[in-house]
């Protein structure tokens, strides 16, 4: 049969009938993080393949449920498996579920309230476009925010199914550029800035998200991070006993009078699995590839981790997190109120006279945002926590 895997995108040959489960382990895939699919259907690991079918292996799902298992919901036949759940579902019913999780999300943390305007930050993968299709249906108040980051092809495709997302809704899509707007790319700022590829383009979403929802009057801004991301970032900052970053990460982070919009993450409570699964089977186009700047990146080896141990133990990676919030996160919570000012350069607000974002891009674009005469300045700059390091996560790598 014909085996087609992405990222990278290869096709291999394997003999059949066999069952899906048993090619996954000949090709070393676990199971547990892939979707495989076949003539546009999700199938189950129990499935047999024909020596003349031909599946595609899709990472971040998996396998589907068992045959003959019947939805935890409607006992119709299921399509999806959730093991943490120990739980399987039909179509429809995987949709409520996914949907009956972010309510519950947004409600008990409180992130949106009647009336609010939301800015989803939308990416192009199955995450925020999956997120922007769960707030449309839930009748929310939201419009998508597409930030083009200059990364090649990757961003040509990731905007474009973006644009193609809000075209078919009818939904108000805002465009940044980055190369456009403020005359740098994530590629040159990585290679010619002090800051490593990731971080700048950590720090510039950041900036854009933030700015946009201040200009346009937005009072809620939705990112699509999901279980495994929060899982994966709680570890890596655990293991680094990173003190500061532990007690920031919350699924909601208030807004400031001085200048930050509310910040929330509606999907804390599906995995990756979940959302890629909602996202196929709402029919969204999303872009699979990975950034292609991001290999190696420490994030991803925190995730391989959690999976490892997810796949022997499922729930973990829910019972790490879920437990964070209910039992340690007020260990850690401290009250940063650092005053915040407007940036000299922008306008947008920082704790020093320039914001990390101005100094960064004036450093990418070979400008000094300093008259002579305060030179001797930049050596306590350099040195002070600025609002996007305090509201942003660790991405470094
Ligand atoms: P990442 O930092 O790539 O893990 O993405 C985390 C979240 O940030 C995504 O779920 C999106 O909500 C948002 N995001 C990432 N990249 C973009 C982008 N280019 N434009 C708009 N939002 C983005
Ligand atoms: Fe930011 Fe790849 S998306 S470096
Ligand atoms: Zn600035």
């Amino acid at each position: 049969m014909r085996v087609k895997l992405r990222n990278p995108d290869r096709e291999l040959h394997v003999a059949g009938p066999r069952k899906v489960h048993d090619v996954l382990i000949e090709l070393g895939v676990d199971p547990d993080t892939v979707l495989v699919i076949r003539q546009k259907a999700l199938i189950t690991r129990e499935e047999r393949l024909a020596d003349d079918d031909e599946i595609e292996i899709r990472p971040v799902i998996s396998g589907g449920s068992n045959p003959g298992m019947k939805c935890k919901r409607c006992r119709g036949p299921a399509v999806i498996e959730v093991r943490r759940h120990n739980a399987s579902f039909c179509q429809e019913c995987f949709e409520h579920h996914v949907r009956e999780q972010v309510r519950r999300a947004i409600k008990s943390h409180d992130m949106i309230r009647p009336g609010d305007r939301i800015l989803v930050a939308v990416s192009g993968g199955k995450d925020s476009l999956a997120l922007w299709d769960v707030l449309l249906e839930l009748d929310y108040r939201v419009s998508g925010l597409y930030l083009g980051l200059g990364i090649g092809e990757y961003s040509d495709r990731s905007g474009d199914v973006t644009r193609a997302f809000a075209r078919e809704r009818e939904a108000e899509l805002i465009e940044v550029d980055l190369r456009a707007d403020y005359g740098f790319d994530i590629p040159t700022a990585g290679r010619t800035g002090s800051r490593s590829t990731c971080a700048v383009c950590g720090l510039s979403k950041r900036y854009v998200f933030n700015r946009t929802a201040l200009e346009h009057g937005f009072d809620v801004v939705a990112t699509g991070h999901n279980l495994d991301d929060e899982a994966a970032t709680l570890l890596g900052n655990t293991l680094r006993w990173d003190t500061e970053y532990i007690a920031r990460q919350s699924p909601v982070l208030p807004a400031r009078e001085d200048g930050m919009v509310k910040k929330v993450k509606p999907l804390y409570r599906l995995s990756e699995l979940e959302t890629a699964a909602y996202s196929f089977l709402r029919g969204i186009d999303y872009v699979v590839e990975e950034c292609p700047l991001v290999a190696g990146n420490t994030q991803l080896r925190y995730k391989e981790a959690m999976n490892a141990i997810e796949s022997r133990s499922p729930g973990t990676k829910a019972q790490f997190f879920m437990g964070y919030l209910d039992k340690a996160a007020h260990l850690f919570s401290s009250e940063d109120r650092a005053t915040l000012t407007a940036c000299e350069e922008c306008g947008q607000p920082t704790t020093g006279r320039f914001c990390a974002f101005c100094r960064a891009r004036a450093q990418v674009l070979g400008r000094t945002l300093l008259a002579p005469e305060d030179l001797q300045t930049v050596g306590e700059l350099s040195e002070e926590v600025l609002p996007a390091e305090l509201y942003g996560t660790a991405d470094r790598s």
